[in-house]
């Protein structure tokens, strides 16, 4: 566990051609207290571990993608960032990202360039070679369920598919794993640009906020890397890498998780 002062330290991806933000933000009010309780316990939201599996044994045996560049951006990354996408060859994977595409029309036209995602600070703590998957919950995590659904969407609102979006996080205690990959895993987004990541509500650490890492890659663009951002944290206030603009709109789910929707917007062009 390392202060902020080594997130902003390391490496920052400077794409700015390339952005994410959010949209619909709805701001839960009585969520702050909630969350914050969150990360002290172990809600049964999410199943405890069923077998002997260490934290350190939950990475995935083999990344189903090895990481060569879905797309080569078009400005070099850092050294750090030059693996995040995955091959193309587990593009049609990211069909089973999206079970609520039904509902919405393939283009926003809410969407203009000024909800272009903004871009945040890497961290120390990306690993490149995540398993493709929607849900990073491995055995043994433990915490409160927490869905973000979404799409990612070009400045004029066009869907972006297959998309590379790549997250990681501490877990609900504030740890990461850094000898495997509990908590990071990477997925398409499918034709409408729809994806689904299936997480728990990270755990707070020295120095910042509660926050989930993210990487987003359109094809043939550069990565945007930012960061994802939780409502009424007290620490919010006093971080300086926090962004409204990449608040998730977390709400209590019937069944005790959480859910929220947040859009990626790319200016692909
Ligand atoms: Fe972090």
């Amino acid at each position: 566990m390392r202060p902020r002062s080594g997130e902003s330290n390391s490496p920052h991806v400077s794409l700015s051609s390339t952005r994410l933000t959010r949209r619909g933000f709805l701001g839960a009010a009585a969520f702050g207290t909630a969350l914050a309780v969150a990360a002290c316990r172990a809600p049964a939201t999410v199943s405890p571990p069923t077998a002997n599996a260490a934290a350190s044994s939950t990475a995935p045996a083999t990344p189903t993608a090895a990481p060569t560049a879905l797309a080569a951006p078009t400005t070099a990354p850092p050294a750090t960032d030059t693996t995040v996408a995955p091959t193309a060859t587990t593009v049609a994977a990211a069909a089973t990202v999206a079970s609520s595409t039904a509902a919405l029309t393939p283009t926003d036209s809410n969407v203009d360039a000024e909800d272009e995602t903004p871009s945040e600070t890497e961290g120390p703590y990306f690993k490149a070679n995540s398993p493709e998957r929607a849900s990073v919950i491995d055995a043994g995590v433990t915490g409160t369920k927490l869905t973000i659904s979404g799409r990612v969407l070009s400045t004029r609102g066009q869907p972006i598919a297959k998309a590379l979006l790549d997250f990681w996080q501490a877990n609900a205690q504030g740890s990461y794993d850094n000898a495997g990959y509990t908590l990071r895993g990477h997925q398409f987004s499918d034709a409408e640009g729809h994806y689904q990541l299936v997480t728990v509500v990270p755990g707070l650490y020295p120095g910042r906020t509660r926050h989930i890492h993210v990487k987003v890659q359109a094809p043939n663009h550069p990565v945007l890397t930012t960061q994802l951002y939780f409502p009424n944290e007290p620490r919010n206030s006093s971080d300086p890498l926090y962004n409204p603009k990449l608040l998730l709109p977390i709400q209590d789910a019937p069944d005790g998780s959480k859910v929220a929707t947040f859009n990626f917007v790319l200016n692909v062009g």
